[in-house]
């Protein structure tokens, strides 16, 4: 019998689920592949005694549209710097790889499979250099990985999002009110950029293009005539004034040394006061919202293709690879190319100009 071992890294996000149910589905197509899946990302393999799960038909049966990950995450850690607590209170990082490959060599795991973002990633190529066997699946809500054109539970998370819009659109107009919404999305906007268009906002400020607080007043002005009027702000957590920076506060959480972007909303409400804005100005903070619940039929099936794409590279043997999605095909490409880079929303894309075509300002 052959073992492939599944594990899921970084923030949860809609469609974790669909991935690994196709990885099983498919292997079970194979006479000899056994799918197992440690627990919390790899401190499963790490932890003692080992924290793993048989991933057979009734473990993953009807788990396609549900939230989350049935093998949990973690943001924290990982093998290359767990962490350790020291004798006077403080605590340090120790690199746990080679001791974590020979522990996957001992359980017999052939082939390993890596859903998760730019982080995970990176801690697939290191695998991968190691001589570790494995694949990795590109997942976030920020849509940030590149090689791909889209990762799966981002449409998700820009549906939830639009929802928003919509939501505030009505109390908005009843109260003649801005509304700003703060989305997530990290230093990328695309979330924000696409929640903009598809709500039909006045305006949508992201990291990509830092926004004059004059032109964004300017936007709304129009907005309102008499005091009567609403406007609908989407800005994205990674947003910053021109020459300012995003908001982010220090993680006390050990061994997530990721800053925690958060207050762009509050900050731009306060701007447009200092402005002299006469509407009343509120502001909405999405979160995790954006990431929890179950994925969108799109993401479901990004997700099946994902997973049944990267079992057949298992297969092939397609290790230090991860699947991507061009469309309308799924395919190999090399981890290096996903994580040597952000895919951040480009200023003269589609997405853009299309934004501008329908008024949309950026604050530009
Ligand atoms: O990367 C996904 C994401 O949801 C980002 O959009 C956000 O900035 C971050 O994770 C939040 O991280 P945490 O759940 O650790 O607070």
């Amino acid at each position: 019998m052959k073992r492939v071992l599944v594990a899921t890294g970084g923030g949860d996000c809609p469609g974790l689920n669909a991935v690994i149910r196709a990885i099983v589905k498919r292997a079970a197509q194979e006479p000899d592949w056994e799918v197992i899946g440690s627990i919390q990302s790899f401190d499963g393999i790490l932890k003692e005694p080992t924290e793993i799960k048989v991933l057979d038909d009734e473990a993953v049966k009807g788990i396609h549209y549900q939230g989350g990950t049935i093998i949990g995450t973690t943001t924290k850690g990982g093998p290359f710097a767990w962490p350790i607590k020291n004798t006077d209170g403080t605590w340090s990082s120790a690199d746990r790889s080679d001791e974590m490959i020979r522990k996957l060599q001992y359980l017999g795991v052939d082939a390993v499979i890596n859903i998760g973002g730019d982080g995970s990633q990176r801690i697939s190529q290191a695998l991968y250099e190691k001589s570790c066997p494995i694949i990795g699946v590109p997942k976030t809500i920020d849509n940030d990985l590149m090689a791909t054109d889209f990762t799966f539970g981002y449409q998700t998370a820009v549906q939830i999002c639009t929802e928003a819009v919509d939501k505030l659109k009505t109390t908005a107009a009843s109260h003649n009110r801005v509304f700003v919404l703060e989305a997530m999305g990290r230093d990328a906007g695309w979330i924000a950029l696409s929640a903009a268009i598809a709500g039909g906002a006045e305006a949508c400020l992201i990291p990509e293009i830092p926004y004059d607080i004059k032109k964004v007043k300017e936007k709304l002005d129009t907005r309102f005539m008499n005091g009567k009027g609403f406007g609908i702000i989407v800005i994205a957590e990674g947003a910053m004034p021109i020459g300012g920076r995003a908001l982010a506060e220090e993680s006390d959480e050990l061994g997530n040394e990721n800053l925690k972007l958060s207050g762009a909303a509050n900050r731009l409400a306060e701007e447009l006061k200092l402005e002299g804005i006469e509407a009343d100005v509120r502001t909405t903070v999405l979160g995790h919202l954006q990431r929890g619940g179950i994925p969108i039929a799109y993401d479901r099936v990004l997700a099946t293709q994902f997973g049944v794409k990267a079992f057949e590279m298992v297969l092939e043997g397609k290790f230090g690879h991860m699947v991507s999605y061009h469309h309308p095909n799924v395919v190999a490409v090399p981890i290096t190319d996903a994580i040597n880079q952000q895919n951040l929303v480009k200023l003269d894309s589609s997405l853009v100009q299309t934004a501008r075509g329908v008024g949309i300002s950026f604050g530009d």
